[in-house]
């Protein structure tokens, strides 16, 4: 499969230009790009410059503000209630993580939840934040609805994505960032597209049975929660999907559940539910970078039961791909993206996207 390589600065900077060109403030653009253009280079492209045109699309259509900032109704020393003014995703984003950092820096612990927020890319990008100040951080969102709960038949809960990051010694860190579907609904989609049936335990029909069959789950069936079916534990993953609802929308008293918009149509506001937090692990038993470290050691020192599949910890197939792409010079994209990008850039009247004259076979 050809790719072409583009650098880091390159989709920072054209990702910029749309959005600069539909009207988004500069550093609402700039926040929005730093957060697609880390999802790429993680390795997360689902979640990355492909979805530059959904973000396009909700300022164009004025269903996403493109001015004004996030504003906090509530306060106490350690937690925060925050309106999002139904700005971007990422521009809510920054603004909770920075204050949940900041109140954990003073007193320990920082946990603050935005209702009025729109998608935010990454769930990782904003606990990972607080390893820059050596903290623990935490993420969470809820979504529009597509997984089905044990025993259910309709679709209730989003993808609902957990974050969890924390640091240990030499810059080293543990990333756990998941949702908390046994996958995307990008791969079902995929498999349609290629005439594929899909792995038991994706997702299911209408009638709430698993099925290999795409097609039922995208029509009128949903995605399963991590674990697949009963018998297999996904009530485990479907309890943790109502976790970061909990969370999210209802701690908020953002939209919640069923009541959230339909995925990618955008009839009406989103008002999603996020959930920031932060914890200074200083305030707790001294040593906790060092232990940290252990704990991954233990892990990725084990002897792997296949020779050639070494045991990792949450976060190292991510710094794998972004190694991968600093050995390359920039971030490999299908052609395909980048054509679709470059023509959503001439219906803006930007400069397009410049691969780098390197073309690899990955
Ligand atoms: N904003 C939203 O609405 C939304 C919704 C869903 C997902 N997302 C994002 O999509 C991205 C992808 O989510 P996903 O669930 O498909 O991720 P994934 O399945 O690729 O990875 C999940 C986690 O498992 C870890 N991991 C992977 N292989 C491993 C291994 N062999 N050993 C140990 N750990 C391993 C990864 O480091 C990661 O922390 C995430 O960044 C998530 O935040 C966002």
């Amino acid at each position: 499969m050809s790719r072409c390589l583009i650098t880091k600065a390159e989709v920072q900077l054209f990702i910029e230009r749309c959005m600069g060109a539909v009207g988004t403030k500069p550093h609402h653009a700039r926040s929005l790009a730093e957060v697609l253009v880390e999802g790429d280079h993680r390795g997360h492209y689902s979640h990355g410059l492909n979805r530059m045109d959904m973000y396009v699309k909700d300022i164009q259509t004025k269903i996403c503000e493109k001015d004004g900032e996030p504003v906090i109704e509530k306060e106490s020393p350690a937690t925060a209630l925050v309106d999002g003014k139904n700005l971007l995703g990422p521009v809510v984003g920054n603004f909770c993580m920075d204050l949940a950092i900041k109140k954990a820096k003073e007193v320990g612990i920082g946990w603050v939840v935005a209702h009025g927020s729109n998608h935010y890319g990454i769930a990782g990008y904003y606990s990972m934040q607080a390893l820059k100040s050596n903290m623990i951080g935490m993420s969470f969102t809820n979504t529009s609805p597509l997984v089905v709960p044990t025993r259910g038949k309709e679709c209730t809960l989003g993808t609902n994505p957990i974050s969890v990051a924390a640091p240990a010694r030499d810059g080293d860190s543990f990333v756990l960032d998941m949702a908390t579907s046994a996958v995307a609904l990008g791969k079902v989609e995929l498999h349609d597209r290629r005439g594929d049936s899909i792995p038991e335990g994706w997702g299911c029909d209408a009638q709430g049975k698993l099925t290999p069959d795409p097609k039922k789950v995208l029509n009128g069936g949903g995605l399963v929660p991590i674990g697949g079916c009963e018998a297999t534990g996904g009530y485990k993953g479907y309890g943790l999907g109502m976790m970061v609802e909990l969370f999210c929308g209802i701690l908020a008293g953002a939209q919640y559940s069923k009541h959230i918009r339909t995925w990618k149509v955008t009839d009406r506001i989103a008002n999603l539910g996020q959930c920031f937090v932060a914890i200074n692990p200083e305030n707790f038993a001294s040593g906790f970078n060092d232990r940290m470290s252990d704990l991954l050691s233990i892990q990725r020192e084990l002897e792997p039961a296949d020779s050639e599949h070494p045991v990792l910890a949450a976060g190292d197939p991510e710094r794998m791909n972004m190694k991968k792409c600093e050995e390359l010079g920039g971030i490999p994209y299908h052609i395909n993206v980048v054509n679709f990008m470059n023509e959503c850039g001439q219906r803006l009247g930007v400069n397009p996207l410049l691969p780098t004259d390197k073309v690899i076979s990955l």
